[in-house]
């Protein structure tokens, strides 16, 4: 009911993940396909629409009004001069309107009051005037406008909105109204002065600095601060109160960059920030008055150097000497940095994607309150030199030294004390690094690097929490047993087919694991791993997408979640009970029926009975077609010996049965006045079968009338298939006469019946008997004029013999074999068996 229950959570709630991913992504990109209108076959559900780059010059309400969800329109770069606001009453989930780069130079109407991006810049307008009809807008966030004129008047329909981020494009104004801007009521402020040149932007600078403390200016190239420096930037910067000063695509000659930070470097603003910064004009060594600064924090994005001779150090040590937090010198081809002079008072240097080398700050005795160090993407190749730089930094704690060329040679590391946090990601490490790391390290990311294993005997790794070996070659997870803090550890992305056993133990502390992207090879060794998992969810990071099998082939692609291999084939402790003792078992059994219950001998019994029964079958017709009419199913021949055993217990137990079965039996069915020899073979005669009690005494005194007669009657006698040997004892081979060659044959091909001295086997021998020995006799019946009692047609009464006609067929030749001759086969040793005893049938 649990599962069940659980089950229609999770399907009920995966539902509504796909069902908003849908919705969330219905995405009708016609970006750039030359279309001259909004096209009119828009799937209704569409969330997100951009038609930015073609030639549409109007839209109507029609095109829109169907799209309900509608959220983000992107008309940018169209050829719109004219727009009715109104059209998009329908669209009431719409948030972001973008028709910059059009021709626009009306727009009537009003926009939907929950736009929250709305962009026009970019377009013809004459004036701001429409920026009076946006003040319905109360959730707009983002305002983009650009017009030749810009008046008071413009703004005061938008006084009362929040806005976050005003963009203004000044390339074609011509007209500003002093004030203007400080009407706007926003957090940033971004201008763009694109090609404007006149004496306008210095009165929107002035307004600028007054408005918001977040200030970008974009394109300063034409900014000639130098004609009258005071005039322009002291005044700025004497009342500003920006505190982030942004300015992008800056292209002024390096003296006037030195004047202009020096201006503000006693301006309000804190951080500041250069994207796209040129370099040109000469470069030579300035003074630079760092005292009494706001500033904090200093950032260069880009710098592009025109000047191909120049003392670099001048360059830098005007940034190396500032006494602020941080700086930040980006993608600034940053070659070397000069040591600050006196004790510097960074505390974060980012120098990340520069040409630096091992010799940065070499011998650096000032960065005494330096904590983050950033050297991503550089070319330094040494890591001792690095450890070295380090050991002068007292305060360092955080090293990014990721995207080098590092190696490590075994050469003597010496780290400041105080690092906690290394990465190393993306270097030339191999497992020889751990001799090589800070001692109180807490931290330390070794990603894409060459690394095979974490070798034994590291012990100096206490400290550490967070180890991130992803995308290295290892084989195995690291031995974390003299890792003791160690709780995040990521391994994704090597070559570890299946972690060890003794690995996953000695790891099973660290909190979460992040081992995906290693080609799995899906067999009983990555239970214990997957299990983990089982026992304690959440300690595989990305569990269960970045699972994946990689072998064996036919289970690649296979999720690891989804993999499960039985438990015995795994595990040879069950593999043990499971298979081999049912085998034990099953041998035992055989061996027991055997020994004790001769299932052999029930098997063999079995099997010759269903034999007979299917020959009997098979061959029913052959017996009619042998045209022969037998009076009984079996003659039965025995020593006087045995006649007790085959009155008391043969007779009784086969003639009892249902089946019919009649016995001829020389004494019983005795023709008088016939000679014992000729009553016998008048009986195999009339018989389908003959039965001989096999014993010594037999093999002795009665078989040899029996060779003799077989002898004589070679065609009849060559199938085997009539006589039926019982062995009531066994016969030792040795008291078998050589000259016995039909008994010897059948005894060689042992095809007798034992008489089995267990009762409990006595059951079946009869059943195979009478099986082998039952024919039907009715045909035979209506001739042979039997003296039947009527209530058993089966027993004849021992009184009266079957009368037998008057011509009898069973007249014996004069070769009968028991009139002793030379060639008498009977005679086996000198004394005639025949005339042994009174019993002798000869
Ligand atoms: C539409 O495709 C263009 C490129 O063909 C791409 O720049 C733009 O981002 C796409 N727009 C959206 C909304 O994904
Ligand atoms: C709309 O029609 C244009 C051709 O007129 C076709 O290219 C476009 O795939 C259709 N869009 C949809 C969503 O059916
Ligand atoms: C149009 O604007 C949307 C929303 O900002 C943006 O995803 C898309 O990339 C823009 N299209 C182009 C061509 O820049
Ligand atoms: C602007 O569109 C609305 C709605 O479609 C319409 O009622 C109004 O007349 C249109 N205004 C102009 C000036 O076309
Ligand atoms: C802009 O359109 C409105 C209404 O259509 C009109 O009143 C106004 O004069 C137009 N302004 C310009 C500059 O064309
Ligand atoms: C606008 O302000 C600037 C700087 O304060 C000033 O030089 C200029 O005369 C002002 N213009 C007008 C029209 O007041
Ligand atoms: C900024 O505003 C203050 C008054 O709030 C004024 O004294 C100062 O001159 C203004 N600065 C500029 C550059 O306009
Ligand atoms: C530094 O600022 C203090 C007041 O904050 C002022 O008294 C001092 O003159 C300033 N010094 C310089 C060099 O600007
Ligand atoms: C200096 O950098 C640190 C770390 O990046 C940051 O937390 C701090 O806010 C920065 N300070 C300034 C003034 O930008
Ligand atoms: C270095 O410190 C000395 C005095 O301690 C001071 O005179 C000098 O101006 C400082 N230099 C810099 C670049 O701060
Ligand atoms: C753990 O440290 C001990 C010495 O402290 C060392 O003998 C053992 O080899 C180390 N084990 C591993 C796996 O590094
Ligand atoms: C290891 O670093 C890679 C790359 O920076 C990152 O994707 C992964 O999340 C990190 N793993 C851990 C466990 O922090």
């Amino acid at each position: 009911m649990a599962a069940i229950f659980f089950l229609l959570i999770y399907l009920s709630s995966s539902g509504q993940c796909v069902r908003q991913e849908i919705f969330e992504s219905h995405i009708a990109n016609y970006s750039n396909k030359f279309l001259f209108a909004v096209p009119k076959n828009l799937s209704s559900l569409t969330t997100v629409l951009d038609i930015s780059f073609n030639s549409i010059a109007t839209m109507e309400t029609s095109e829109f009004n169907y799209i309900f969800d509608l959220q983000v329109l992107n008309a940018s770069y169209n050829k719109m001069k004219y727009l009715n606001s109104s059209i998009f009453k329908f669209n009431t989930q719409l948030q972001y309107l973008d028709f910059s780069h059009n021709v626009l130079r009306n727009i009537s109407g009003t926009f939907p009051s929950h736009i929250q991006h709305l962009d026009i810049s970019f377009n013809n307008f004459q004036t701001l005037s429409v920026c009076s009809g946006f003040g319905n807008m109360v959730l707009l966030e983002y305002l983009g406008l650009g017009a030749d004129q810009i008046l008071k008047s413009d703004f005061e329909g938008i006084v009362h909105l929040h806005l976050k981020e005003v963009f203004i494009e000044l390339n074609s104004l011509n007209d500003y109204e002093n004030g203007s801007l400080l009407l706007l009521n926003t957090k940033k402020l971004t201008l763009d002065f694109g090609v404007l040149s006149n004496e306008d932007r210095y009165n929107v600078l002035f307004d600028a600095v007054n408005t918001t403390s977040v200030l970008e200016l974009s394109h300063l190239q034409r900014w000639n601060i130098h004609i009258d420096p005071k005039k322009y930037i002291f005044n700025i910067v004497q009342n500003s109160k920006v505190t982030d000063l942004t300015m992008r695509h800056v292209n002024v000659e390096w003296k006037m960059i030195v004047l202009a930070l020096q201006y503000i470097w006693h301006s309000s603003v804190e951080t500041l920030t250069f994207y796209d910064f040129s370099l040109k004009g000469l470069i030579a060594k300035t003074s630079f008055d760092y005292s009494n600064t706001s500033v904090k924090a200093v950032n260069v994005q880009g710098v592009n150097v025109g000047v191909f001779q120049f003392d670099q150090s001048s360059v830098y040590r005007v940034f190396s000497n500032m006494n602020i937090e941080n700086l930040t010198l980006n993608f600034a081809s940053l070659l070397f940095m000069v040591c600050p002079l006196n004790s510097s008072t960074f505390q974060s240097i980012d120098f990340s994607h520069n040409a630096l080398t091992d010799d940065l700050f070499k011998d650096c005795f000032t960065l005494i309150n330096l904590k983050r160090l950033k050297l991503r993407k550089n070319k330094l190749e040494k890591i001792y030199k690095l450890s070295a730089m380090t050991e002068n930094m007292p305060s360092l704690e955080y090293l990014d030294a990721s995207h080098n060329l590092l190696a490590y040679d075994e050469e003597d590391c010496h780290w400041s004390q105080n690092i906690v946090e290394l990465n190393l990601a993306s270097n030339f490490l191999t497992a020889s690094i751990f001799k090589c790391l800070p001692i109180s390290i807490k931290i330390l990311i070794l990603e894409s690097n060459d690394i095979t294993h974490v070798p034994s005997g590291v012990t100096h790794l206490d400290d550490l929490v967070e180890l991130n070996l992803s995308f290295n070659r290892l084989g195995d997870l690291p031995d974390c047993s003299n890792i003791s803090s160690l709780s995040l550890l990521g391994v994704e992305g090597n070559q570890i087919l299946y972690p060890s056993i003794e690995s996953i133990e000695s790891c099973s502390r660290v909190k979460h694991i992040s081992a995906g992207q290693n080609p799995f090879q899906c067999n009983c060794e990555l239970r214990r791993f997957i299990n983990q998992e089982k026992e304690a969810p959440g300690t595989l990071i990305g569990w269960p997408e970045a699972y994946v099998c990689k072998y064996p082939d036919h289970l690649r692609g296979t999720m690891l979640k989804d993999f499960y291999i039985s438990e015995i084939t795994c595990n040879v402790f069950i593999l043990i009970p499971v298979i081999i003792l049912p085998i034990i078992i099953s041998i035992a059994l055989i061996i027991g029926l055997c020994k004790y219950l001769d299932g052999p001998w029930f098997l063999k019994m079995i099997w010759q009975y269903t034999r007979t029964k299917q020959r009997t079958r098979t061959s029913k017709q052959g017996y009619q077609s042998l045209q022969r009419d037998f009076d009984f199913n079996a003659f039965i021949s025995y020593s006087e010996h045995d006649a007790s055993w085959v009155k008391n217990i043969f007779l009784p137990s086969i003639e009892r049965s249902n089946d019919c079965i009649r016995i001829c039996q020389h004494e019983r069915n005795f023709i008088p006045g016939k000679s014992i020899i000729e009553n016998i073979i008048n009986c195999i005669e009339k018989s389908y079968k003959s039965i001989f009690i096999l014993s010594p005494n037999f093999v002795q005194s009665e078989w040899c009338h029996y060779e003799l007669y077989f002898a004589h009657h070679k065609l009849y006698t060559e199938n085997n298939d009539n006589l039926i040997l019982i062995l009531l004892e066994p016969i030792p081979q040795y008291l078998i006469p050589s000259k016995y060659y039909k008994l010897k044959t059948l005894m060689a091909q042992r095809t007798y019946l034992e008489w089995p001295s267990e009762k409990s086997k006595h059951g079946l021998f009869w059943a195979n008997l009478r099986a082998a020995i039952s024919i039907d006799l009715t045909h035979a019946e209506s001739e042979i004029p039997y003296s039947i009692s009527s209530e058993n047609p089966c027993s004849i009464s021992s009184e009266n013999p079957h009368s037998i006609s008057s011509e009898n067929p069973y007249s014996i030749s004069s070769d009968n074999p028991c009139l002793g001759t030379s060639e008498n086969p009977c005679s086996i040793s000198s004394e005639n068996p025949y005339s042994i005893s009174s019993e002798n049938p000869c």
